[in-house]
């Protein structure tokens, strides 16, 4: 499962790319309105840091099928044609997603929160489908369980579409999705950042240091010996 940073702050990113294997960046028009900056500019500077190879997800913001792919145009213009455009699974969309699919372009069908929306998107050409983990379960339906129906069927209709889990709370919804194998998942830095947050951690590792610094000095590591 590759692990993307949903978010638009590049000191955030920098952080995560230092101390997490991850594999992109995900942003939404919100993200793009929290970062506080004009929208081609934070795009490019995080592209210009992550580099052209990786990925990164860029959603359109017109509401019809022409505006949705004049928008495409402009963010693989402006962010290169390894930028995977976002677009929304709804009829507008899939009339996009055919139509950029056929010039190929690199697309994520995103605000799913139904299987059925997934399935259209793949039979669509999208490379992935993102589906609402949190805010599914907040409907009162099991986020978890749509992400995974929605992997099934793209493997039982041979689609090579993969599911991108969006919006999460918390690890054990991402731990749940790491098990099933889907595609990716991109969370939150503030979800990241709590991934490996545990005392019984933090204390293993302060009594291996008082451990052997008892042995061979304060402040001593194994390059010391
Ligand atoms: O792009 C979709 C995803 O970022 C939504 O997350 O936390 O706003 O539900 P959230």
């Amino acid at each position: 499962m590759k692990l993307i940073i949903d978010d638009a702050h590049i000191d955030q990113i920098r952080k995560i790319y230092e101390y997490y294997p991850v594999d992109g960046v995900t942003t939404n028009p919100t993200i793009l309105a929290k970062s506080g900056r004009q929208p081609y500019e934070v795009l490019r500077e995080i592209r210009e840091f992550i580099g052209d190879e990786a990925e990164l997800h860029v959603q359109v913001t017109a509401r019809a099928a022409e505006g949705m792919v004049e928008d495409a145009h402009k963010i693989i213009k402006e962010l290169g044609k390894n930028t995977f455009v976002k677009i929304p699974s709804v009829p507008e969309g899939f009339k996009a997603m055919m139509a950029l699919h056929g010039e190929g372009a690199k697309l994520t069908a995103t605000a799913i929160y139904t299987p059925m929306q997934a399935f259209l998107a793949a039979k669509a050409g999208a490379d992935y489908a993102a589906p609402y983990i949190n805010r599914i379960d907040n409907m009162g339906y099991n986020g978890i369980k749509v992400a995974r129906d929605i992997h099934d069927i793209f493997r039982n209709n041979g689609f090579k579409t993969e599911v991108l889990a969006a919006s999460f709370k918390n690890s054990q919804q991402l731990l749940e999705l790491c098990e099933y194998g889907v595609g990716a998942s991109t969370v939150s830095p503030e979800v990241i950042f709590n991934l490996v947050k545990n005392e019984a951690i933090t204390s293993a590792i302060d009594d291996f240091i008082a451990d052997f610094e008892g042995l061979v000095g304060e402040g001593k590591t194994m390059k010391d010996c």
